[in-house]
């Protein structure tokens, strides 16, 4: 076991970790943060995507001992400091881009660092970014919707799916 220090959601964390755990299971067994989910565990869904040092990384297939002492920002960590949701959060609360919710916090992580990196991307690059997320709900055409939203674009004459 070593110790792993990392900053997470603004404060900084330390825990005993084994080699082989997975970010995933310290963020939420060791840290109780669940709102990353585990959808596959074999880095194809998307669902337990989180931000380290704010590149998009899939938790489920990342030691948490090679990220020791970075930056680490969940889902939990994406509303405003107010509590309420952010620009991002409520556009897809808005246009719909949710509906079990399952793949949600992986879909907002993606897109949020998408907007970071890209803040008015087309279509096609919201498409394109987010192949690594799976939805088995929405279909897609809502989140993509919601993400062009956020980043301020006139999403009215997309058509509804
Ligand atoms: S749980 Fe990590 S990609 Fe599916
Ligand atoms: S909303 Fe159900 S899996 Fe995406």
């Amino acid at each position: 076991m070593t110790k792993v220090t990392l900053t997470v959601n603004g404060k900084t964390v330390s825990g005993e970790a084994e080699g082989r755990t997975l970010l995933s299971s310290f963020l939420r067994e060791g840290l109780g943060l669940t709102g990353t989910h585990i959808g596959c565990d074999t880095s194809q869904c998307g669902a337990c995507v989180v931000h380290v040092d704010g590149r998009a990384v899939k938790s489920c297939t990342t030691f948490v001992q090679d990220v020791s002492g970075a930056e680490v920002r969940t889902i939990e960590g994406m509303a405003n400091s107010d509590g309420s949701l952010s620009v991002l959060q409520q556009a897809f609360q808005d246009h719909h881009g949710l509906q079990c919710g399952f793949c949600t916090p992986g879909m907002v992580m993606s897109s949020a660092a998408l907007l970071a990196e890209n803040p008015s991307p087309t279509e096609a690059e919201v498409r394109h970014y987010l192949e690594g997320n799976i939805c088995r709900c929405t279909g897609y055409h809502n989140i993509v919707k919601a993400v062009l939203a956020a980043s301020g674009q006139d999403v009215s004459s997309v058509a509804a799916e």
